[in-house]
């Protein structure tokens, strides 16, 4: 069964052509990053105008670069929500058009579940079977913190979430705070790597006896803390890059040491069979190596250009979890998983 994914619900306009939910035969991500930059984070009304001049372009490569043509796809599927409004719209409405237009089955996907089944791709190295279950699941994005069990796909529990602000939102605000450039997540880790540590911690917010998350008290600690530097120099001029690089690293630390307990947590008291760190977050080699430290249970993160937003993972979860969509369906900015 071959699906072409389409996923417009923030800031990436996707396309992806994948073969039993497991084989991405192509993977095409247009970036906004460049054009949000300028504003320091995502507008929606110039992300839904970026997304209407490349989706059409972003689909073609798709299905170019799978070698196949429109006439070789089973179905479209096509990310219903959550995410916002205007970027939505875009992509369903042209999914919509080019199911009807082909005859094709059009599937809804909920972009979290997207997420979730991302580790069901199968990435190069490993060919072996999907992931056992139950799996422990966390979802971090920059809209997203939130911990699943699932039992089945379909079958999610959730077991908790981020009481405020998302750990990729944490990332990016203290990116910003820092200096670094947008988006802070990936420009963070780069400078913490350049950390030499000396024993500079942030606190953990831990909620105890919950899966929850917070991340907000640590961004306000970051923040007094940058306040304080500022006011021993005398100066509001950029702080040293060797300053940047240690108090990013403990930034780096505190959100790691925090979701990772809870995943090991969550993976003890389940007894899941295997656990996984999916969304934009997943991408930090720092945090996927404290995890696989931490878990005795096989470890799933997703492949190469498959942990952000991505339109392959929209395509494995219409295989996995089927949902015919009709052509009056309206999005859902505001669907949970
Ligand atoms: O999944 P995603 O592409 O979009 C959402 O659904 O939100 O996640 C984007 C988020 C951003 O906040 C970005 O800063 C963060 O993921 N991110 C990272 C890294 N790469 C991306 N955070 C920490 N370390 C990274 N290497
Ligand atoms: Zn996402």
């Amino acid at each position: 069964v071959i699906i072409l994914g389409i996923e417009t619900s923030c800031d990436e306009t996707a396309a992806a052509v994948v073969v039993d939910g497991r084989y991405v035969l192509s993977n095409i991500i247009a970036s906004q990053i460049p054009i949000h930059e300028r504003f320091g984070g995502v507008v929606p009304e110039v992300a839904s105008r970026q997304h209407v001049l490349s989706i059409d372009k972003v689909v073609s490569r798709a299905l170019s670069e799978a070698g196949t043509t429109i006439s070789d796809v089973d179905a479209v599927a096509a990310t219903f929500g959550p995410g916002l409004s205007g970027p939505l719209l875009v992509g369903t409405s042209f999914a919509k058009a080019l199911s009807l237009a082909s005859d094709l089955p059009l599937h809804a996907v909920n972009h979290i579940e997207g997420h979730l089944l991302s580790v069901w791709l199968s990435t190069d190295s490993e060919s072996s079977a999907p992931p056992e279950l139950p799996m422990v699941s966390l979802v971090v994005s920059g809209g997203h913190t939130e911990l699943f069990t699932i039992h089945a796909p379909g079958g999610y529990e959730r077991m908790g979430r981020t009481v405020d602000d998302a750990a990729g939102e944490a990332f990016d605000k203290v990116g910003r705070l820092l200096g670094l450039p947008y988006p802070g997540g990936p420009n963070l880790e780069r400078a913490a790597s350049e950390a030499h540590p000396n024993g500079f911690i942030l606190p953990r917010a831990w909620l105890p006896g919950t899966y929850d998350f917070s991340f907000s008290g640590l961004k306000t600690a970051v923040s007094r803390h940058v306040a304080r530097l500022a006011d021993e120099r005398a100066s509001n001029a950029p702080l040293p890059p060797r300053v940047v690089a240690d108090v990013s690293y403990a930034f780096q630390e505190s959100v790691a040491d925090v979701l990772t307990r809870k995943l090991e947590q969550a993976t003890r008291d389940t007894g899941a069979r295997s656990a996984a760190i999916v969304g934009g977050v997943a991408a930090n080699e720092f945090i996927r190596a404290m995890a696989s430290e931490r878990i005795s249970v096989r470890l799933f993160t997703p492949g190469p250009g498959l942990s952000s937003d991505n339109a392959a993972m929209i395509a494995a979860a219409a295989y996995w979890h089927p949902r015919i969509a009709e052509l009056s369906d309206d999005i859902n900015p505001n669907l949970r998983a």
